[in-house]
């Protein structure tokens, strides 16, 4: 049991800043999701965690002590790595049991914390089979109970779920939470996928260029992402741009391609007259309307994608950018409809453009 604190800690590779001055405090039994793109920096602060790449500067603490000389294998920490490759020849159980054996456990007791382990990722059946006997699902279990079975206090987990199809996806990520919680461990698990991110973990961190960008509860960051750059990430779809503007009836609101858009009232505030802004909303958040009113406008649908549970739209016309709201039902094509959109000011974002 753990609690994980980075303070300024930065890798640098040559002249290239991996990792820029990261600060994050993770309590005990929390976990963490690490978000962002390709070439963020999520793998190369995990291994600076696990001690496997030295960092150019700042400091790891574990419990309030610095573990900057702590060799890998004494840091306590259990890593499922990116590319998780199992020895192929051992069995699942061997596999397993590895990490206890370089630790000199009696043999029976080996073999009780890997049964249990075992147990716990749902493999019992499978303990004499080698991992080409297994699917890819089944691998990725062996290799999270590989992660788990030295009772590591912290946990990092570089994209666990990655390979898996839909189903299973959302079947480990309920299993990593339950483990996670019943075992108590202090975890930070990457991911590229915010949907994952926001029901896995108890706070998100969204990373772009080596840097946190924002870290805050899953709702939090999911409603309320802190710039553009956040809110596309977190799946916004549509941004607007446009000046701050007084209305004749004196109220501070954003112009858009000659459009009046309403926004929530706490931005309306901060709205500076003549400033240029951009608005982020969700697909969902927008809805089709038969009439005209406040923050409506009418487009024109060049195209719709089925998506199971609804019908992304693209209507362009209304706005110079493309908007792109969702509807529940199933809507045909029906390209070149004319249909009016409503977008609600209170699920609007708002952010002033940098220039
Ligand atoms: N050993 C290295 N030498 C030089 N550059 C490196 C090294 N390891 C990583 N990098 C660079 O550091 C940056 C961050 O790499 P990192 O593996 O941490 O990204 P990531 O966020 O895990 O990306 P992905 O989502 O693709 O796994 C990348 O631009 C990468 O090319
Ligand atoms: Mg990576």
């Amino acid at each position: 049991m753990a609690t994980l604190e980075l303070r300024d800690l930065t890798k640098k590779f040559g002249d290239f800043t991996a990792v820029d001055h990261m600060n994050l405090q993770v309590a005990q039994g929390e976990m963490i999701a690490l978000l962002g793109g390709s070439g963020c920096g999520k793998t190369t602060t995990l291994r600076m965690i696990a001690g496997f790449t030295e960092p150019s500067s700042g400091t790891i603490y574990v419990d309030g002590k610095d573990i900057g000389k702590t060799p890998p294998y004494k840091r306590n920490v259990g890593i499922f790595f990116q590319n998780y490759a199992l020895f192929p020849h051992m069995t699942v159980f061997e596999n397993v049991a590895f990490g206890l054996k370089l630790q000199k456990l009696k043999a029976s007791k080996i073999r009780e914390r890997v049964e249990n382990i075992l147990s716990l990722v749902k493999l019992t059946s499978l303990d004499k089979r080698y991992p080409r006997e297994l699917s890819g699902g089944q691998q990725q279990r062996v290799a999270l109970a590989r992660a788990l079975i030295t009772q590591p206090a912290i946990l990092l987990l570089d994209e666990p779920l990655s390979n898996l199809d839909a189903k299973l996806r959302v079947e480990m990520q309920v299993e990593i939470k339950r483990i996670q919680k019943e075992l108590d461990i202090t975890t930070i698990i990457v991911t590229h996928d915010h949907e994952e991110a926001v029901s896995l973990a108890d706070r998100v961190i969204v990373m772009n260029m080596g840097e946190i960008l924002q870290i805050g509860a899953p709702q939090e960051i999911f409603d309320y992402p802190s710039s553009p750059f956040v809110a596309d990430f977190m799946g916004f779809s549509t941004f607007l741009h446009g000046t701050a503007v007084l209305t004749p009836d004196g109220i501070s609101a954003v112009e858009c391609s000659g459009h009046t858009i309403y926004v929530p009232s706490q931005s309306t505030d901060t709205l500076q007259i003549g400033a240029s802004y951009i608005l982020a909303i969700r697909s969902e958040s927008m809805e089709l309307v038969s009439s005209d009113g406040n923050n409506t406008v009418s487009g024109r649908v060049k195209n719709s994608t089925y998506k199971g549970h609804s019908t992304r739209l693209e209507i362009e016309g209304c706005f110079s950018e493309t908007i792109y709201p969702s509807v529940n039902e199933y809507t045909e094509p029906g390209n070149g409809k004319k249909v009016l959109v409503h977008l609600p000011s209170e699920r609007i974002c708002v952010y002033k453009r940098e220039r």
